[in-house]
């Protein structure tokens, strides 16, 4: 689905919290001159709604403005921006419909997922080093640029990678083996390595520019949470990583809602030395990033290069195990 189509339907526009208010910029609050509205572009601060869900220290650290005049900017947003609503069920049930489902090659993950991996949701795809995470990444960018006849989403993909994992060859090859140009496939997979956790969410509203005219449906973060990890060490950094792991994917959701697309996030796991039974693993990013995950999947390495991919807390699928591996030639049942 395009913008274009989005805005002729009026049903939509109910639906969409509008991120992209046209009329009103920031040189519109209260209080802001050139000079602030230029800090708080610099900052990432380009819609409304950005600032209107800030809290005055936040806003003021992250665009160096003074505390009062966040808070007076932050008032202004809050009114001014388009913060959206309740909607009707009907409404909602719509947009539901619009869903689309991709394939990832493996009818056995696509069965578990209910069909495939769907769009206005985040996938978290979990498990220890070596697991497959980088190369489902890998296979749903090919994917998505398939036609829809052959289970893609005919659009483009964005990757934010922060391991510096992607492998343009790795594409090739996999875009070669279902019979696609792979110079082709390339150009339609746009990837940015973010430096740090910071950059990583900036480059989420760089995707939310470049989406004005580009077909994204699908956008993926491979990992998710390995500068958030790396950056706030210790009890005492927890709450400000927690929070701002859920604005960051509070923003993904928003997205994936938008543009109609799927989000993919990868996480690590951490030993959980206090367990005695069961998996002595756990998901990086706690409650906060299984919450915001629509899909969960753990993967565990398996005999003779085997994975399972395991579903975990679905709202409407049954949890359950799907068995693939990876060849050269990409996932295989
Ligand atoms: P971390 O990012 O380290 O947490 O791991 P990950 O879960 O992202 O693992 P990744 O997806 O990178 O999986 C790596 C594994 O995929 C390798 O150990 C190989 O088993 C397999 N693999 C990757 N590339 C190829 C390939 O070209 N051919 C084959 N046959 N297997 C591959
Ligand atoms: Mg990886």
């Amino acid at each position: 689905m395009s913008n274009d189509t989005a805005s002729e339907n009026v049903e939509d526009e109910e639906i969409i919290i509008d991120i992209d208010e046209p009329e009103m910029t920031v040189e519109d609050l209260p209080g802001v001159g050139p000079a602030t509205a230029e800090k708080l572009r610099e900052a990432g601060f380009e819609e409304l709604l950005a600032i209107a869900v800030m809290s005055p220290s936040e806003l003021a650290e992250q665009a160096e403005l003074g505390e009062a005049v966040s808070s007076k900017i932050i008032a202004g947003a809050k009114k001014l921006a388009n913060i959206g609503g309740f909607i009707s069920g009907t409404a909602l049930l719509d947009r539901r419909r619009e869903v689309q489902k991709l394939t990832s090659g493996c009818s056995a993950l696509d069965e578990l997922l209910g069909g495939g991996f769907e769009t206005q949701a985040i996938v978290e795809v979990f498990g220890e080093f070596g697991s497959g995470k980088t190369q489902i990444g890998h296979q749903l960018a090919v994917n998505t640029l398939l036609p829809v006849s052959k289970g893609g989403f005919d659009g483009e993909v964005f990757y934010i990678d922060t391991e510096d994992t992607f492998r343009p060859e790795r594409i090739a090859q996999m875009a070669e083996a279902v019979g696609m140009d792979p110079q082709d496939a390339l150009e339609r997979i746009h990837v940015a390595r973010a430096y740090n956790s910071a950059h990583q969410i900036l480059l989420v509203d760089e995707i939310k520019r470049m989406s004005k005219n580009l077909d994204v449906k699908l956008i993926i973060v491979d990992s998710l949470t390995s500068h958030f990890r790396s950056e706030y060490i210790g009890r005492g950094m927890l709450a400000t990583r927690q929070q701002k792991l859920n604005r960051h994917m509070k923003e993904l959701k928003q997205l994936s809602d938008i543009l109609n697309a799927l989000i993919l996030v990868t996480n690590q796991v951490m030993s959980k030395p206090d367990s005695m039974w069961g998996d002595p693993t756990r998901a990086i990013g706690g409650h906060i990033v299984a919450h915001a995950s629509t899909f969960r999947l753990y993967l565990r390495k398996s005999k003779g290069g085997r994975r399972i991919a395991r579903l975990i807390d679905s709202p409407n699928l049954p949890e359950g195990e799907a068995v693939f591996t990876v060849t050269a030639e990409g996932l295989q049942d």
